[in-house]
């Protein structure tokens, strides 16, 4: 799998720690699965992995439906496992069960001016996006710092993330710089954000980005007959009117999910061929689409399903994960806080 990836870090010594994480707020979709969760399962093998369930920072801008996080931790839990995330290789724990997370944010706040919370791109479009304009909750324009004690707690040097978290990434390193140079020791870790090539995935409906909030999403759990409406609706090239025009491929979300889905790629360029030269119908694309998509989400459904059918299960995946990822972020926190003065006993 071909990834673009931001500015090489220092390697630390000893095998790359991996941090990634959701905020649960909704079952994951096929957009998470391209940004992000495809990259996980495949690095699980090879590195030490902790995935986050964020539900601390869902809070950020949930507060008023706290039920919605805590049901959702369960549910993006079961798309974990669902697609292959493995908890004997990856650690997969709950935010908000590490207080030395809320520690360190505490401290890290001080390493971070409001400006340049202000100035974090993403931070900067979900404000609008949530209608926070003229009135921002701290806790939601100082996430990125919390982000940032996440990342760090487990001195992770890779994030394989969705692009739009690449800000954080960056804030994220900021603070560790300044952090290290606060402490005359490099205590804490730089990392690089490791984004899917592919980039965002689009929505069903052509928009740029595939989003529960916008309702364009194709979930990894969807039943046979939600993907079957899903493919229908799927945005395709507007000017291809009839059959026999030519079509074509920008913009157009069947084909987008094909590169992203369909592994006969000498087929799928043939198919392409064919739609730019004209006489190639949409419903021929759907159709293929439509296969590929069942193929390969049958078997997370099931898997899902079957998880769903045993909780104790989930819990205790959830509660050894988080106790386990709890002793490395406690050891990271004793030392920024000796770093910075403030062990006494
Ligand atoms: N901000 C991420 C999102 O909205 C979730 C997240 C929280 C995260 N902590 C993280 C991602 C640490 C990577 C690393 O999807």
């Amino acid at each position: 799998m071909s990834q673009q990836e931001t500015t090489a870090p220092q390697r630390p010594a000893g095998p790359q720690i991996i941090l990634t994480g959701d905020r649960p707020t909704g079952p994951l979709h096929l957009g998470h699965y391209v940004g992000s969760l495809r990259n996980r399962v495949a690095y699980q093998h090879e590195y030490k992995q902790f995935i986050m369930l964020a539900d601390s920072q869902a809070l950020t801008d949930n507060m008023d439906d706290t039920n919605k996080v805590h049901r959702n931790v369960v549910e993006v839990a079961l798309d974990y496992l669902a697609c292959g995330i493995d908890p004997a290789k990856s650690t997969i724990l709950i935010q908000s069960q590490i207080p030395e997370l809320a520690e360190l944010t505490f401290y890290y706040l001080n390493l971070v001016t409001v400006a340049r919370l202000e100035r974090n791109p993403t931070v900067k479009q979900e404000i609008v996006l949530r209608g926070f304009e003229r009135d921002i909750p701290a806790g939601f324009l100082t996430y990125p710092a919390s982000q940032a004690a996440d990342i760090s707690a487990f001195k992770a040097s890779v994030v394989p993330v969705g692009e739009d978290q690449i800000p954080m990434i960056e804030q994220t390193n900021e603070i560790v710089r300044k952090f290290n140079r606060l402490a005359n020791k490099d205590i804490l870790v730089e990392c690089k954000a490791v984004v899917p090539e592919v980039g965002r995935l689009p929505g069903i409906d052509g928009k740029a980005k595939m989003s529960k909030s916008l309702g364009n999403v194709i979930n990894l759990g969807a039943t046979a007959d939600e993907i079957k409406a899903a493919v229908k609706m799927v945005y395709t090239d507007p000017l291809h009117l009839k059959v026999s025009d030519p079509g074509h491929l920008e913009g157009n979300v069947a084909f987008i999910y094909l590169d992203a889905f369909d592994t006969e790629k000498a087929a799928l360029q043939e198919m392409k061929d064919h739609y730019v030269r004209g006489g190639l119908g949409d419903s021929v694309v759907k159709k293929r689409l439509e296969v590929v998509l069942q193929d390969m989400l049958a078997p997370i459904r099931a898997r899902r399903e079957e998880l769903a059918k045993d909780k104790g299960y989930i819990m205790q995946v959830l509660k050894e994960g988080t106790m386990r990822a709890r002793e490395v972020a406690a050891k990271t926190t004793d030392e920024v806080k000796a770093a910075l003065g403030l062990s006494y006993f």
